[in-house]
């Protein structure tokens, strides 16, 4: 059997590329998403460490809560879906600010926003897209390099998706966090996440968190079955084994050549410069 083409794994919604995993008839319908005070959203720009993000949040909580899929992810009957929870909700998304159903924004409700650095969410996203058959193809890392950097990949540019969150950095309900920080010193990221969620977690609680959230526990916890594997927080896989790669910071020195290097800091430069990042 071929492939699929193009057209029938992506379709752009409001300028920006989405998988047809995530139907035009729920884009539209986001508008009208009701939100609780007290739901918790997840956002990200895919492959920034999302499922780890996630696996230590779900960790917190003593109390029922429900990890869901991404918001984006299914068709019209999604909201629905998502309104029959009766368990506090923590709701992943790809969506950039401006998409956010307004309800989000109006309530308060609390988002953390991770990011990592660009040239290793790239370098990540084009092994996703060779492994992921809900992407399309691509043939090499030069030609996914360019696709990337003009924002013709899933969930749009980097840039615009980094910057549209980056102007609500001082909203108080809005808590920023780094992939390479949580790399460096998982245990202070996490008492940052508690506190900003007003959960009180013993040292001894935030040690187990961390231990049972390193890469090789998640990876082998996908593997073993531990976890659903159906439940991705990415609405491009229902496949968690496609997540756990690397885990490294830095991969993007083994793909990046010197030229590239230099091509994409001038283009960070240039989309970035009124960023404090
Ligand atoms: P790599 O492809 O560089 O390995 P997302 O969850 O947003 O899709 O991001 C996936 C990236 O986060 C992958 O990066 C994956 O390996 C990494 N990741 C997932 N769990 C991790 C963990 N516990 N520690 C470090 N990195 C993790």
């Amino acid at each position: 059997m071929s492939n699929p083409s193009e057209a029938e794994l992506i379709h752009m919604f409001k300028g920006i590329a989405f998988t047809t995993r995530s139907s035009p008839e729920l884009l539209k319908s986001l508008d009208n998403f009701d939100a609780r005070e007290d739901d918790v959203l997840l956002v990200s720009y895919p492959k920034s460490g999302t499922h780890w993000l996630a696996g230590v949040i779900t960790k917190l909580y003593n109390t029922q809560v429900t990890l869901t899929s991404p918001i984006e992810f299914g068709d019209i009957s999604k909201l629905e879906e998502l309104n029959k929870l009766s368990s506090k909700r923590i709701i992943p998304t790809h969506l950039d600010y401006n998409m956010l159903p307004p309800n989000f924004k109006n309530k308060n409700c609390k988002m953390i926003y991770i990011s990592r650095n660009p040239k290793d969410t790239a370098v990540s996203m084009y092994h996703y897209y060779r492994d992921n058959p809900n992407l399309p193809t691509i043939d090499t890392w030069t030609a996914f390099f360019d696709l990337f950097l003009k924002g013709d990949v899933v969930c749009g540019s980097w840039f615009d998706h980094f910057l549209s969150w980056e102007e609500h950095e001082d909203d108080k309900n809005i808590l920023f966090l780094f992939y390479e920080d949580m790399k460096k010193d998982l245990p202070k990221i996490v008492k940052e996440i508690s506190s900003f969620l007003g959960l009180n977690i013993s040292d001894n609680d935030i040690q187990d968190i961390c231990k049972k959230s390193s890469f090789s526990e998640m990876k082998s916890d996908t593997e073993k079955e531990n976890s659903d594997p159906s439940h991705t927080v990415c609405a491009l896989t229902s496949n968690r084994r496609l997540i756990f790669r690397k885990g490294t910071v830095g991969d993007w020195k083994n793909h990046f050549t010197p030229k590239q290097n230099q091509r994409f800091e001038e283009i960070f430069n240039e989309k970035m410069k009124l960023s404090k990042m």
